[in-house]
């Protein structure tokens, strides 16, 4: 029988799980990204995390069929490259050919976010459910796009690259990781999300986070808004509002039945689902409207491996 391995490239932690063919995840294993040393060091070390997960020589490795990698960032996906990532050093790279030299198994990439939403299609909360739309906020907001069970990627790999929606108007925008002004990413990632915490206590605005001493995390934001910091619940408005506004525009162009929202910033629960939808309900017309839901992710951490492994299981 035939194995594979899912990679899940992140900041600043990258997953390896092997699957069976089945898609059933059998075992995982983790190490740093160590994204600050470089593209060369950051391949290096997924190579080295999959012969840790699977040892070169053993009956597994002789089984294993191929490597699928779910990366940050702007791809050529069938030439294996990656372009540009707002929040990774890689630029221009051949990430598939160098991974292929490096593990000596045939090697697909994809986009990190399109790969998770592959995940939840698959075994999460997008199982059964032909059109969805996918969401991961963490340090910066990916999406991924299936219509019809299929994967949308686009002419040139783009489509469903929600974080980068220019979204917030002019007088309000500021630049992204990717160069450009008013984007989702600004206002609704985790690091968004800490920069207008930052901000507001640098202006001396009166907010319980400024009496915490360590850096702010988005958790200390949502725990703040929940016990009634004002200064922390507008910021969570903020992000929900462009969240659910972001969401209204996708639902009248490609009319998911379900959005599904993962990564980091969504274990704040029902707190900040709760605002996204009433956002959506209150901008989305008719159709594209009504029996469409906004639910959490399922595959938690997972979805990024079991995606990832499924690139070669489920073309
Ligand atoms: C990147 C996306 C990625 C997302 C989440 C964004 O900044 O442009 O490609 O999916 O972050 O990691
Ligand atoms: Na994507
Ligand atoms: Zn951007």
């Amino acid at each position: 029988e035939s194995l594979f391995v899912g990679v899940d490239l992140g900041g600043t932690a990258i997953k390896v799980g092997l699957c069976n063919a089945d898609g059933e995840l059998l075992r995982t294993y983790e190490g740093p990204t160590q994204a600050a040393d470089g593209a060369d060091a950051v391949l290096s070390n997924i190579a080295a995390y999959v012969k840790e997960l699977v040892p070169p020589g053993t009956p597994e490795w002789n089984a294993l069929a191929g490597v699928g990698i779910g990366i940050a960032g702007f791809l050529d996906i069938p030439a294996g490259v990656i372009n540009f990532s707002p929040n990774l050093p890689f630029k221009n790279v051949p990430v598939k050919a160098i991974m292929e030299e490096k593990i000596g198994k045939p090697v697909k990439i994809n986009n990190d976010a399109n790969v998770a939403a592959l995940g939840e299609a698959w075994g999460g909360a997008g199982k059964g459910i032909p059109h969805c739309v996918c969401y991961t906020l963490g340090t910066g907001v990916g999406g991924g796009i299936i219509l019809h069970n299929r994967l949308i990627e686009g002419f040139s790999g783009m489509a469903g690259e929600l974080g980068h929606m220019s979204i917030v108007p002019d007088l309000e925008a500021i630049q992204c990781g990717c160069g450009k002004m008013g984007c989702l990413e600004t206002v609704s990632s985790g690091t968004g999300i800490i920069r207008m915490a930052n901000d507001a206590v640098a202006r001396g605005d009166k907010t319980s986070l400024a009496m915490i001493e360590e850096e702010i995390t988005a958790k200390d934001v949502f725990d703040a808004a929940k016990s009634g910091d004002e200064v922390s619940q507008r910021i969570v408005t903020r992000a929900a509002f462009y969240l659910g506004k972001s969401m209204a525009a996708v639902a009248v162009v490609v009319n998911p039945q379900r959005f599904i929202v993962g990564g980091g910033v969504s274990k704040a629960g029902e707190f900040l689902f709760e605002q996204i939808r009433e956002v959506f309900h209150k901008l989305t017309p008719g159709n594209a409207r009504e029996g469409v839901e906004i639910v959490a992710a399922e595959l938690g951490n997972n979805a990024g491996v079991v995606g990832a492994a499924g690139l070669f299981l489920r073309a």
